[in-house]
């Protein structure tokens, strides 16, 4: 969901210390992310500087989710040889539409509530006048009589 954090966690097993890049692609759009060495550099893209965590084991995680993030995510393991292997992930994200909906929801049963208690209170005025005017007719009936 949108504004949540996800973890792209991978195992790596190789020789010696491998160099680890993550790279966005959606559509033709291909975005590097950052690119680290477990115990050397830790170079993050600006874009995603304060959005993403690097970890030695080849793991990224990326928080604050957007729309935008959705997408495909390769991770590229290189070698000191020279060799190196890809692995993709897709990230769907979805829009949180939830917290809206339970807002309407908590606001149409109030709504509800209200018309109710004013449905209530007209019915018992209602009453409550009909029986003062009869009450009243009473009271006046002997006076018209005499
Ligand atoms: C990699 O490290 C992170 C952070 O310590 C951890 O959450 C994740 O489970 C690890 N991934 C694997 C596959 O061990
Ligand atoms: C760090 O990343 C930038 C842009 O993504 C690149 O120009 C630079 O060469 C990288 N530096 C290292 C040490 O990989």
């Amino acid at each position: 969901p949108v504004q949540q954090d996800v973890l792209f966690s991978v195992d790596i097993s190789c020789v010696g210390t491998p160099t680890i890049q993550w790279t966005f692609m959606s559509g033709r759009v291909s975005r590097d992310i950052g690119a680290w060495q477990t115990g050397g550099y830790t170079n993050v893209s600006e874009d995603y500087m304060d959005r993403v965590h690097t970890y030695t084991n080849g793991s990224m995680g990326l928080s604050d989710l957007r729309i935008q993030d959705a997408g495909f995510y390769v991770i590229t393991v290189t070698e000191l040889s020279g060799s190196s292997k890809d692995e993709g992930f897709v990230l769907k994200v979805e829009e949180v539409l939830y917290e809206d909906l339970q807002f309407l929801a908590v606001f149409a049963v109030g709504l509800a509530s209200l018309a109710g208690f004013l449905m209530v209170s007209m019915w018992l005025m209602d009453k409550a006048y009909c029986r003062i005017k009869a009450w009243r007719q009473r009271r006046q009936m002997p006076g018209k009589l005499f």
